[in-house]
C-alpha cells in the first residue's frame, strides 16, 4: 500500500488512520450501510470489508510498531540495524605483569640516556661465556646450568645453547657499535633448573652497560641509585657489596631495603631486612678487549637484573610461577 509506504512519523500515521478506519472513512460507510443491503448482498459485502479492514489494522499496527522501534532513526528503512543499541563488549586483554615491568624500566633507563637493545635467545656459547670471561674450564659455567642446544658445533667449534644470561649482549653490541655507549638490554633466559616457588627454567632479565672514556664505580653507583630512586621511590634505601662475576671487575651485588619490613628483617628478605635485585661492576679489561675496545682508552660499567622478583616483592607474591600458569584471575588483578 503506497500511502503507507511513504509515512514516516506518528502524524502522517494518525492522519492516515483516520483517512481509512476514522469515522468518515469508506470503509466505515459501508459497515453502516450494510444493514440497508438484502441478506445475500449484506453477508457478501459484509465479509469483504471486514476483511480489508482486519488488513487495515494490521497494516496500521505493523507501522507502528516499526516506528516505535526506530524512533532515534526515524527514516530507518524497516529491518535496518539500529546503530543506536549498545554495542556487544569486545573482551580487551592487557599487558602481562613482567611485560609492564620491563616496559616501566626501559622509560626509566631511556630517560636517562640508554638505548633499549634486544637480542637473540639461542646463543653461541661464545658469547654467553668464553667472551665474558668465563672459559671451559671455569666453574662458573657450573653456576648456569645451561640448555645446549642438540646441533652439531658451527666450524669454529662454537656450540649453541639457549643463552643463561642477557650478558652475552654486552659483547654483540661492543662489536657493532663503537663507544660511547649506554645500552639496556630486556630478554628471555633459560636455565635447565627444576621448577618450584622461587626458580623458573625462563625468566626475564634486563642488562645494562655503559662504555665512554673515564667511566668510574661513581658513574655506576649514581645510574643504579637514580633506578632505585625512580622505581623503588626516593625513601628506599639501597646498598652495594662486594661480589664476584667473571665479567666484571671489581664486582657487586646491589639490594635495596625490604618492601615489607623496612630493613628490621621478616620471612620475605629472609630476617635480613635487605633484598638483592641485580650484579654488577666495572666491565673486565678482558671483555672489553674481546668486544674490540681498548681497555687502556676506554672503562665501563654492566649490571644485569632479574625481572620476576620485582613484581613478586612489589605486590607480595609467594610463587613465581603464577606468572606462567595462565590463570586470569591471578594475571587480571595487574
Ligand atoms: N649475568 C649475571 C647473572 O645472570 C648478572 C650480572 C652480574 C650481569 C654482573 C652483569 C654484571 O652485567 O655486571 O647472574
Amino acid at each position: 500500500m503506497a500511502a503507507m509506504d511513504a509515512i514516516t512519523s506518528r502524524e502522517e500515521l494518525d492522519a492516515w488512520r483516520i483517512k481509512y478506519l476514522g469515522k468518515k472513512s469508506a470503509i466505515l460507510a459501508i459497515l453502516k450501510g450494510l444493514g440497508s443491503l438484502p441478506v445475500e448482498e449484506r453477508k457478501v459485502a459484509g465479509a469483504g470489508a471486514n476483511s480489508l479492514k482486519n488488513e487495515l489494522e494490521a497494516l496500521l499496527k505493523e507501522k507502528e510498531a516499526s516506528l516505535a522501534g526506530g524512533q532515534a532513526g526515524q527514516d530507518k528503512a524497516p529491518g535496518a540495524v539500529d546503530i543506536t543499541l549498545p554495542g556487544k563488549p569486545v573482551d580487551l586483554g592487557h599487558i602481562h605483569p613482567i611485560t609492564q615491568v620491563l616496559y616501566e624500566l626501559g622509560e626509566i633507563f631511556t630517560s636517562m640516556g640508554f638505548e633499549v637493545v634486544e637480542g637473540p635467545e639461542v646463543e653461541w656459547d661464545y658469547y654467553n661465556f668464553e667472551a665474558l670471561n668465563i672459559p671451559k674450564e671455569h666453574p662458573a659455567r657450573d653456576s648456569m646450568q645451561t640448555f645446549w642446544v642438540d646441533a652439531p658445533p658451527a666450524e669454529d667449534g662454537r656450540e649453541m645453547l639457549l643463552r643463561t644470561h642477557t650478558s652475552p649482549m654486552q659483547i654483540r653490541v661492543m662489536e657493532k657499535q663503537k663507544p660511547p655507549l649506554r645500552i639496556v638490554v630486556p630478554g628471555r633466559v633459560f636455565r635447565y633448573e627444576a621448577t618450584d616457588a622461587t626458580h623458573l627454567h625462563m625468566f626475564h632479565q634486563i642488562e645494562g652497560l655503559a662504555i665512554d672514556k673515564g667511566i668510574t664505580m661513581a658513574d655506576l653507583k649514581g645510574s643504579l641509585y637514580e633506578f632505585s630512586r625512580r622505581f623503588f621511590g626516593p625513601d628506599r634505601r639501597v646498598r652495594f657489596r662486594c661480589d664476584f662475576f667473571p665479567f666484571v671487575e671489581p664486582g657487586v651485588e646491589m639490594a635495596v631495603e625490604c618492601a615489607v619490613c623496612h630493613g628490621s628483617g621478616c620471612r620475605l628478605c629472609s630476617q635480613s631486612g635487605w633484598i638483592e635485585i641485580l650484579g654488577a661492576g666495572m666491565v673486565h679489561p678482558r671483555v672489553l678487549e674481546a668486544g674490540g675496545i681498548d681497555p687502556e682508552e676506554y672503562s665501563g660499567f654492566a649490571f644485569g637484573m632479574g625481572i620476576e622478583r620485582i613484581p613478586l616483592l612489589r605486590y607480595g607474591i609467594d610463587d613465581i610461577r603464577l606468572f606462567y600458569s595462565n590463570d586470569l584471575r591471578f594475571l587480571r588483578q595487574f
